[in-house]
């Protein structure tokens, strides 16, 4: 992006961004609010504790920030490297039997391929799940290691939990079906055709190589039922560019058509000189991930979940330009600073 001028601007730090947790949205269901805030329906925080007795409550001890917000698990270090393996547990991979080897693959498909090996544990129950999130034991009578903790639920709150996790990524989110991710990418009125196409060309090369893969792999993944093990999470990227018009003040609007005309996955990349805002927004409100868009203007705040920045843009060199002030010579001799503010984009990170 050609930004030809960066003005300096000078600010505090909003004492906002050093407040406690918000309160939990009002869009979270109780489910969702146990899941992702750690907060029973009561207002209290889940009680949780680790194996040895080891109380923790509250945000440290949310299913969403070890399972993340999806269900899919994650595995941190690497699970091959000795890192922390945390298992997907949204409905889908719950509700049936788990498998080390080739997982997705179940019933008829493992016997086709004369898989013997017994599964590492049973489908759960909603009991045995009950079970297994009280006392840390699987239907398999296998104890869980300690990363996973205890939770003391009384059986209504483990009811809401367990409910919300049957539902939990069960049906594929707007944008995606079985062979396809849709991808969008909105572009500012304002911005300039280079500039455009700079921002573009990188996303669409990547876009092509991740759909040429099958071709790469071979047939190999197609020629036996163990392929579908990895054809299945193969799918065609497309991607659109949300060309915006008019006023930043009509794009929310502009947004929501698109959106509702053909939904997308996620946005991918992104461009616009002005502020991020309208389109931070939309995002927030759609639940829709914006993925490193290029501004100077994003939005900061601890409150928001869907929008991944690089950085902090214009405001974060104007905090190191007024601790560079505050500690430097013109601090020590009490001489006055002259900040100059050009245009909306000086005026907006103050
Ligand atoms: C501090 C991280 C952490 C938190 C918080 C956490 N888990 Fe886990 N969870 C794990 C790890 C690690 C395992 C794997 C344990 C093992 O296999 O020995 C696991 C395993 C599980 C399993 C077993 C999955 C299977 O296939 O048998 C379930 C179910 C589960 N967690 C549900 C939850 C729920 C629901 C919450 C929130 C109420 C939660 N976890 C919070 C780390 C965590």
């Amino acid at each position: 992006m050609s930004c030809t001028w960066r003005p300096l601007a000078l600010f505090l730090l909003s004492a906002a961004f050093l407040a406690a947790a918000p309160p939990a949205p009002h869009w979270l269901s109780a489910g969702e609010a146990l899941y992702r805030e750690g907060r029973l329906p009561t207002g209290k925080a889940l009680p949780g504790s680790l194996k040895g007795d080891r109380t923790v409550q509250g945000m440290a001890m949310t299913c969403a920030s070890c399972h993340m917000a999806s269900g899919l698990g994650s595995s941190e270090g690497g699970s091959n490297e000795g890192g922390v393996r945390v298992p997907p547990i949204h409905g889908p991979a719950l509700f049936q039997p788990r498998y080390l080897a080739l997982p997705r693959l179940q019933g008829a498909d493992r016997e086709k391929l004369g898989l013997k090996a017994p599964p590492l544990r049973p489908a759960y129950t909603d009991a045995s799940l009950a079970r297994a999130l009280r006392s840390g034991i699987d239907p398999a009578g296998r104890e869980f290691n300690e990363g996973m903790p205890r939770y003391a639920l009384t059986d209504r709150h483990m009811a809401l939990l367990i409910r919300y996790l049957r539902a939990l990524s069960a049906t594929p989110p707007p944008g995606v079906d079985g062979k396809t991710i849709r991808f969008a990418t909105v572009i500012g009125s304002e911005v300039r055709a280079a500039d455009r196409e700079a921002m573009l060309k990188p996303l669409q090369s990547f876009l092509a190589f991740n759909n040429d893969m099958p071709r790469t792999f071979g047939h190999r993944m197609f020629r036996s039922p163990a392929g579908r093990n990895l054809i299945e999470d193969h799918r065609t990227y497309t991607l659109e560019p949300w060309v915006l018009s008019g006023p930043p003040a009509t794009w929310r609007r502009q947004l929501e058509t698109r959106y509702r005309k053909a939904p997308v996955f996620a946005l991918l990349g992104g461009i616009s000189y002005g502020s991020w805002q309208p389109i931070h927004d939309f995002c927030e409100a759609r639940r829709l991930p914006c993925i490193l868009p290029i501004t100077d203007l994003p939005v900061v705040s601890d409150q928001s979940w869907y929008t991944l920045y690089f950085s902090r843009g214009l405001r974060q060199e104007g905090e190191a330009a007024a601790r560079f002030l505050a500690s430097g010579p013109a601090a020590a001799t009490g001489s006055q600073v002259v900040q100059v503010v050009q245009g909306a984009t000086g005026r907006a990170p103050r």
